[in-house]
């Protein structure tokens, strides 16, 4: 039976009615829109659907909406045009994505783990990005582009990137 939730996206107030185990990534792309996180695999295997909730990475194909909690980021809501994230700055200047189809996944977490404390060594980040898939073979460029933006976010915070 279907059931209305309030789910905050984005900085948004959205609510939906839905059958309870309909994943998030459905609502996100067929009911708000979003363009950010994309259906790859469906099984939570590849990270294309990947999105913040309460700061933490979540594959959002396998979220159902009736468990969304707190605050869900997308990949659509971290920067605009004018004022891009760390991240997408640095992906665009290493050009890290070819199809980007599978971009969300790699900004989304490296933002969850960025966020939380910009130095970070190779093999943290290369930890925190296990089990992410990208089909065109982009990672050393992605590896780049996060080291990149990892930099900046350390200087914003006026502490040295190691
Ligand atoms: S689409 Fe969610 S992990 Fe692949
Ligand atoms: S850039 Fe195409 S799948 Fe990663």
């Amino acid at each position: 039976m279907e059931k209305t939730f309030a789910i905050n996206v984005d900085g948004h107030e959205h609510t939906i009615t839905a059958d309870p185990a309909m994943p998030l990534l459905y609502a996100l792309i067929n009911e708000f829109g979003k363009k950010g996180p994309k259906f790859g695999c469906g099984l939570a295997q590849c990270g294309a659907c990947i999105v913040l909730q309460d700061g933490v990475a979540v594959r959002s194909c396998v979220l159902p909406i009736s468990a969304v909690s707190g605050r869900v980021r997308t990949l659509d809501g971290l920067g605009t045009e004018d004022e891009p994230h760390p991240l997408q700055k640095a992906f665009i200047a290493e050009e890290a994505g070819q199809c980007e189809y599978c971009v969300s996944g790699w900004i989304m977490t490296a933002t969850a783990l960025l966020e939380e404390n910009p130095i970070r060594s190779d093999g943290e980040i290369r930890r925190a990005l296990t089990g992410l898939k990208c089909r065109c073979g982009a990672h050393m460029a992605i590896l780049r582009a996060i080291k990149r933006a990892a930099a900046e976010m350390a200087v914003a915070q006026g502490i040295q990137a190691r």
